[in-house]
Protein backbone atom coordinates (compact mmCIF):
# COMPACT_ATOMS: atom_id res chain seq x y z
CA UNK A 1 0.00 0.00 0.00
CA UNK A 2 1.70 3.43 -1.08
CA UNK A 3 -0.38 5.44 1.64
CA UNK A 4 1.70 4.04 4.61
CA UNK A 5 0.19 6.42 7.25
CA UNK A 6 -2.78 6.01 8.28
CA UNK A 7 -4.21 7.41 11.21
CA UNK A 8 -7.22 4.74 11.37
CA UNK A 9 -10.92 4.85 12.66
CA UNK A 10 -12.77 1.35 12.39
CA UNK A 11 -16.27 0.65 13.65
CA UNK A 12 -17.35 -2.72 13.99
CA UNK A 13 -13.86 -3.91 14.74
CA UNK A 14 -15.20 -6.69 16.86
CA UNK A 15 -17.22 -8.10 13.96
CA UNK A 16 -16.05 -10.66 11.49
CA UNK A 17 -14.83 -8.29 9.06
CA UNK A 18 -13.91 -6.05 11.19
CA UNK A 19 -10.93 -7.83 13.03
CA UNK A 20 -9.45 -9.30 9.43
CA UNK A 21 -9.69 -5.59 8.02
CA UNK A 22 -7.82 -4.48 11.32
CA UNK A 23 -5.38 -7.06 10.95
CA UNK A 24 -4.99 -6.55 7.46
CA UNK A 25 -4.45 -2.36 7.94
CA UNK A 26 -2.48 -2.51 11.00
CA UNK A 27 1.17 -2.54 9.15
CA UNK A 28 0.10 0.51 6.90
CA UNK A 29 -0.93 2.34 10.09
CA UNK A 30 0.75 4.81 12.58
CA UNK A 31 -2.33 4.61 14.88
CA UNK A 32 -5.69 2.83 15.06
CA UNK A 33 -9.25 3.34 17.36
CA UNK A 34 -11.20 0.24 17.15
CA UNK A 35 -14.56 0.44 17.76
CA UNK A 36 -17.22 -1.94 19.40
CA UNK A 37 -19.24 -3.35 22.01
CA UNK A 38 -17.44 -6.26 22.57
CA UNK A 39 -14.32 -5.41 25.35
CA UNK A 40 -13.04 -8.94 25.47
CA UNK A 41 -12.65 -9.31 21.55
CA UNK A 42 -11.47 -6.14 20.87
CA UNK A 43 -8.67 -6.18 23.85
CA UNK A 44 -7.56 -9.69 22.41
CA UNK A 45 -7.03 -7.85 19.15
CA UNK A 46 -5.24 -4.94 20.66
CA UNK A 47 -2.72 -7.49 21.99
CA UNK A 48 -2.24 -9.12 18.56
CA UNK A 49 -1.79 -5.95 16.69
CA UNK A 50 0.32 -4.12 19.32
CA UNK A 51 -1.21 -2.51 22.21
CA UNK A 52 0.90 1.25 21.05
CA UNK A 53 -0.70 1.48 17.76
CA UNK A 54 -4.00 0.90 19.15
CA UNK A 55 -6.91 2.79 21.23
CA UNK A 56 -9.94 0.50 21.45
CA UNK A 57 -13.45 3.00 22.08
CA UNK A 58 -15.86 0.00 23.95
CA UNK A 59 -19.66 1.09 23.39
CA UNK A 60 -22.44 1.31 21.41
CA UNK A 61 -22.27 3.07 18.27
CA UNK A 62 -26.05 4.75 18.86
CA UNK A 63 -25.19 6.36 22.01
CA UNK A 64 -23.68 9.85 21.89
CA UNK A 65 -20.97 9.21 24.65
CA UNK A 66 -19.35 6.39 22.34
CA UNK A 67 -19.22 9.36 19.70
CA UNK A 68 -17.50 11.34 22.29
CA UNK A 69 -14.84 9.24 23.08
CA UNK A 70 -14.01 8.11 19.57
CA UNK A 71 -13.44 11.81 18.88
CA UNK A 72 -11.37 12.35 21.54
CA UNK A 73 -9.50 8.98 21.20
CA UNK A 74 -8.89 10.33 17.43
CA UNK A 75 -7.92 13.80 18.65
CA UNK A 76 -5.24 12.23 21.02
CA UNK A 77 -3.66 10.03 18.33
CA UNK A 78 -3.03 12.95 16.15
CA UNK A 79 -6.40 12.82 13.92
CA UNK A 80 -8.42 10.99 12.08
CA UNK A 81 -7.21 10.17 7.90
CA UNK A 82 -9.18 7.29 7.42
CA UNK A 83 -12.81 6.47 8.60
CA UNK A 84 -14.17 3.11 7.66
CA UNK A 85 -17.99 2.80 9.34
CA UNK A 86 -18.48 -0.86 9.38
CA UNK A 87 -20.76 -1.51 12.19
CA UNK A 88 -23.55 -3.31 11.06
CA UNK A 89 -26.72 -5.35 12.33
CA UNK A 90 -29.32 -6.73 10.16
CA UNK A 91 -33.04 -8.35 11.59
CA UNK A 92 -34.43 -11.20 8.88
CA UNK A 93 -37.93 -10.70 9.69
CA UNK A 94 -41.01 -10.34 7.86
CA UNK A 95 -41.62 -6.37 8.04
CA UNK A 96 -45.61 -6.71 8.92
CA UNK A 97 -44.59 -8.20 12.62
CA UNK A 98 -40.80 -6.90 12.55
CA UNK A 99 -40.44 -5.38 16.18
CA UNK A 100 -40.70 -1.33 15.79
CA UNK A 101 -37.91 -0.86 18.14
CA UNK A 102 -35.48 -3.79 16.26
CA UNK A 103 -36.18 -1.64 13.23
CA UNK A 104 -35.57 1.69 14.75
CA UNK A 105 -32.51 0.23 16.14
CA UNK A 106 -31.22 -1.09 12.57
CA UNK A 107 -31.44 2.69 10.98
CA UNK A 108 -29.52 4.07 14.37
CA UNK A 109 -26.85 1.44 13.74
CA UNK A 110 -26.59 0.90 9.91
CA UNK A 111 -27.51 4.54 9.23
CA UNK A 112 -27.71 7.56 11.30
CA UNK A 113 -24.66 6.45 13.54
CA UNK A 114 -22.45 6.50 11.04
CA UNK A 115 -24.03 9.52 9.70
CA UNK A 116 -23.05 10.96 13.17
CA UNK A 117 -19.75 9.87 13.65
CA UNK A 118 -18.45 11.52 10.46
CA UNK A 119 -20.03 14.68 10.91
CA UNK A 120 -18.29 14.41 14.37
CA UNK A 121 -14.86 13.46 12.70
CA UNK A 122 -15.12 15.76 9.19
CA UNK A 123 -13.19 18.62 10.94
CA UNK A 124 -10.36 16.50 11.98
CA UNK A 125 -10.10 14.85 8.36
CA UNK A 126 -10.40 18.36 6.54
CA UNK A 127 -6.90 18.99 8.57
CA UNK A 128 -5.37 15.92 6.82
CA UNK A 129 -3.71 16.42 3.92
CA UNK A 130 -5.63 13.74 2.34
CA UNK A 131 -8.44 11.75 4.02
CA UNK A 132 -10.88 8.97 3.51
CA UNK A 133 -14.61 7.88 4.85
CA UNK A 134 -15.29 4.43 3.41
CA UNK A 135 -18.78 3.90 4.34
CA UNK A 136 -19.14 -0.26 4.20
CA UNK A 137 -22.49 -0.86 2.32
CA UNK A 138 -24.30 -4.14 1.35
CA UNK A 139 -26.09 -5.06 -1.85
CA UNK A 140 -29.05 -5.09 -0.71
CA UNK A 141 -28.22 -1.16 -0.84
CA UNK A 142 -29.59 -1.37 -4.34
CA UNK A 143 -31.50 -4.58 -4.50
CA UNK A 144 -34.52 -5.14 -2.51
CA UNK A 145 -35.15 -8.62 -0.91
CA UNK A 146 -37.92 -9.90 1.29
CA UNK A 147 -37.34 -10.36 5.02
CA UNK A 148 -34.76 -7.50 5.04
CA UNK A 149 -36.78 -4.32 4.39
CA UNK A 150 -34.76 -2.73 7.04
CA UNK A 151 -31.79 -3.47 6.53
CA UNK A 152 -32.19 -2.88 2.40
CA UNK A 153 -33.61 0.53 3.63
CA UNK A 154 -30.26 1.67 5.80
CA UNK A 155 -27.67 0.35 3.63
CA UNK A 156 -30.01 2.27 0.41
CA UNK A 157 -29.60 5.56 2.85
CA UNK A 158 -26.12 5.02 3.73
CA UNK A 159 -25.43 4.91 -0.36
CA UNK A 160 -27.36 7.90 -0.70
CA UNK A 161 -25.15 9.84 2.14
CA UNK A 162 -22.09 8.39 1.21
CA UNK A 163 -22.91 10.03 -2.82
CA UNK A 164 -24.07 13.11 -1.56
CA UNK A 165 -21.35 13.75 1.05
CA UNK A 166 -18.80 12.53 -1.36
CA UNK A 167 -20.36 14.92 -3.98
CA UNK A 168 -21.03 18.05 -1.02
CA UNK A 169 -16.36 17.19 -0.07
CA UNK A 170 -15.49 17.04 -3.78
CA UNK A 171 -13.24 20.39 -3.43
CA UNK A 172 -12.09 19.24 -0.59
CA UNK A 173 -9.02 16.58 0.56
CA UNK A 174 -11.27 14.15 1.61
CA UNK A 175 -13.26 11.15 -0.31
CA UNK A 176 -16.11 9.61 0.71
CA UNK A 177 -16.44 6.50 -0.80
CA UNK A 178 -18.67 3.11 -0.88
CA UNK A 179 -17.63 -0.44 -0.81
CA UNK A 180 -19.67 -3.21 -0.98
CA UNK A 181 -18.87 -6.78 0.39
CA UNK A 182 -19.88 -9.75 -0.94
CA UNK A 183 -22.02 -12.56 1.49
CA UNK A 184 -19.25 -13.27 4.29
CA UNK A 185 -18.92 -16.02 6.48
CA UNK A 186 -19.39 -13.59 9.75
CA UNK A 187 -21.72 -13.40 12.72
CA UNK A 188 -24.39 -11.47 11.12
CA UNK A 189 -25.17 -14.24 8.91
CA UNK A 190 -26.05 -16.68 11.52
CA UNK A 191 -28.68 -18.82 12.07
CA UNK A 192 -31.68 -18.04 10.16
CA UNK A 193 -29.77 -16.24 7.21
CA UNK A 194 -27.03 -19.30 7.26
CA UNK A 195 -29.69 -22.07 6.97
CA UNK A 196 -31.54 -19.56 4.33
CA UNK A 197 -28.06 -19.23 2.28
CA UNK A 198 -27.21 -22.49 2.61
CA UNK A 199 -30.64 -23.64 0.93
CA UNK A 200 -30.50 -21.25 -1.85
CA UNK A 201 -26.72 -22.12 -2.34
CA UNK A 202 -25.59 -18.97 -2.13
CA UNK A 203 -21.52 -18.63 -1.41
CA UNK A 204 -20.15 -17.20 1.35
CA UNK A 205 -15.89 -14.91 1.40
CA UNK A 206 -14.08 -15.45 4.14
CA UNK A 207 -13.53 -11.85 6.03
CA UNK A 208 -9.71 -12.11 4.82
CA UNK A 209 -10.53 -11.84 1.15
CA UNK A 210 -13.18 -8.73 2.01
CA UNK A 211 -9.93 -7.79 3.89
CA UNK A 212 -7.68 -7.72 0.99
CA UNK A 213 -10.54 -6.32 -1.46
CA UNK A 214 -10.90 -3.44 0.81
CA UNK A 215 -6.96 -2.93 1.33
CA UNK A 216 -6.85 -3.05 -2.48
CA UNK A 217 -10.01 -0.42 -2.76
CA UNK A 218 -8.27 1.90 -0.62
CA UNK A 219 -5.69 2.11 -2.97
CA UNK A 220 -7.99 3.27 -6.04
CA UNK A 221 -9.79 5.80 -7.17
CA UNK A 222 -13.44 4.58 -7.98
CA UNK A 223 -16.02 5.76 -5.59
CA UNK A 224 -17.45 2.64 -5.05
CA UNK A 225 -16.96 -1.19 -5.22
CA UNK A 226 -18.97 -3.78 -5.78
CA UNK A 227 -17.93 -7.49 -5.04
CA UNK A 228 -17.90 -9.00 -8.81
CA UNK A 229 -19.04 -8.49 -12.67
CA UNK A 230 -22.15 -10.63 -11.53
CA UNK A 231 -23.40 -8.56 -8.69
CA UNK A 232 -22.41 -5.07 -10.87
CA UNK A 233 -24.87 -7.11 -13.42
CA UNK A 234 -27.72 -7.54 -11.16
CA UNK A 235 -28.09 -4.19 -9.79
CA UNK A 236 -27.77 -2.63 -13.38
CA UNK A 237 -30.28 -5.35 -14.05
CA UNK A 238 -32.76 -4.25 -11.45
CA UNK A 239 -32.20 -0.27 -11.85
CA UNK A 240 -32.87 -0.81 -15.86
CA UNK A 241 -35.40 -3.82 -15.96
CA UNK A 242 -36.65 -4.30 -12.84
CA UNK A 243 -39.15 -6.60 -13.29
CA UNK A 244 -37.08 -9.49 -13.97
CA UNK A 245 -35.75 -9.76 -10.23
CA UNK A 246 -39.31 -9.42 -9.43
CA UNK A 247 -39.91 -12.06 -10.87
CA UNK A 248 -36.82 -14.28 -10.00
CA UNK A 249 -37.54 -13.26 -6.48
CA UNK A 250 -40.76 -13.36 -6.07
CA UNK A 251 -40.22 -17.05 -7.03
CA UNK A 252 -37.72 -17.38 -3.95
CA UNK A 253 -40.62 -16.24 -1.65
CA UNK A 254 -41.30 -20.13 -0.59
CA UNK A 255 -37.67 -20.59 0.63
CA UNK A 256 -37.40 -17.07 2.37
CA UNK A 257 -40.56 -17.60 4.32
CA UNK A 258 -39.51 -21.23 5.17
CA UNK A 259 -36.53 -19.61 7.07
CA UNK A 260 -38.07 -15.97 8.23
CA UNK A 261 -37.95 -16.18 12.23
CA UNK A 262 -41.67 -16.52 13.89
CA UNK A 263 -43.38 -13.24 14.53
CA UNK A 264 -42.56 -10.53 16.91
CA UNK A 265 -45.16 -11.33 19.72
CA UNK A 266 -46.25 -7.83 20.92
CA UNK A 267 -48.50 -7.24 23.48
CA UNK A 268 -52.23 -6.95 23.00
CA UNK A 269 -54.09 -3.71 23.97
CA UNK A 270 -56.02 -4.95 26.84
CA UNK A 271 -60.41 -4.41 26.15
CA UNK A 272 -62.31 -2.93 28.34
N1 LIG B 1 -21.26 -10.47 6.25
C1 LIG B 1 -21.91 -10.17 5.14
O1 LIG B 1 -22.41 -11.05 4.42
C2 LIG B 1 -22.04 -8.74 4.71
C3 LIG B 1 -22.45 -8.48 3.39
C4 LIG B 1 -22.61 -7.16 2.99
C5 LIG B 1 -22.35 -6.14 3.89
N2 LIG B 1 -21.95 -6.43 5.16
C6 LIG B 1 -21.69 -5.31 6.08
O2 LIG B 1 -20.39 -5.44 6.61
C7 LIG B 1 -20.33 -4.80 7.87
C8 LIG B 1 -19.63 -5.70 8.88
O3 LIG B 1 -20.46 -6.83 9.09
P1 LIG B 1 -19.90 -8.26 9.56
O4 LIG B 1 -20.27 -9.20 8.50
O5 LIG B 1 -18.49 -8.17 9.99
O6 LIG B 1 -20.86 -8.52 10.81
P2 LIG B 1 -20.54 -8.93 12.32
O7 LIG B 1 -19.47 -9.93 12.38
O8 LIG B 1 -21.85 -9.23 12.94
O9 LIG B 1 -19.95 -7.56 12.94
C9 LIG B 1 -20.77 -6.46 13.18
C10 LIG B 1 -19.97 -5.42 13.94
O10 LIG B 1 -20.83 -4.29 14.20
C11 LIG B 1 -20.76 -3.99 15.59
N3 LIG B 1 -22.01 -3.44 16.09
C12 LIG B 1 -23.27 -3.92 15.93
N4 LIG B 1 -24.15 -3.16 16.58
C13 LIG B 1 -23.42 -2.17 17.18
C14 LIG B 1 -23.76 -1.08 18.01
N5 LIG B 1 -25.03 -0.82 18.38
N6 LIG B 1 -22.77 -0.28 18.44
C15 LIG B 1 -21.48 -0.52 18.10
N7 LIG B 1 -21.10 -1.54 17.32
C16 LIG B 1 -22.07 -2.36 16.87
C17 LIG B 1 -20.49 -5.32 16.26
O11 LIG B 1 -19.96 -5.07 17.54
P3 LIG B 1 -20.03 -6.19 18.72
O12 LIG B 1 -19.43 -7.44 18.18
O13 LIG B 1 -19.16 -5.64 19.75
O14 LIG B 1 -21.45 -6.35 19.04
C18 LIG B 1 -19.49 -5.92 15.30
O15 LIG B 1 -18.22 -5.40 15.55
C19 LIG B 1 -21.78 -4.44 8.23
O16 LIG B 1 -22.01 -3.07 7.97
C20 LIG B 1 -22.60 -5.30 7.29
O17 LIG B 1 -23.86 -4.73 7.01
C21 LIG B 1 -21.78 -7.70 5.58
Amino acid sequence: MAHMKWRLVLTGASGGIGQALAVALAPYCTSMVLVGRNRGVLETLRARLGPHLVRIVVGDATQAATLDAVVAAANELGGVNLLINNAGINDFHAFQSQDPAALRNLLEVNLLAPMLLTQRLLPQLRNATSAQVINVGSLFGYLGYPGFAGYCASKAGLRGFTQALRRELADTGVEVRHFIPRATRTPINAGPVEAMNAEMGVALDEPADVARQLCAFIEGSAWEHKPGLKEALLVLLNHLLPGLPDRAIRGQLPVIRKHMPAPVRRAQPRSS
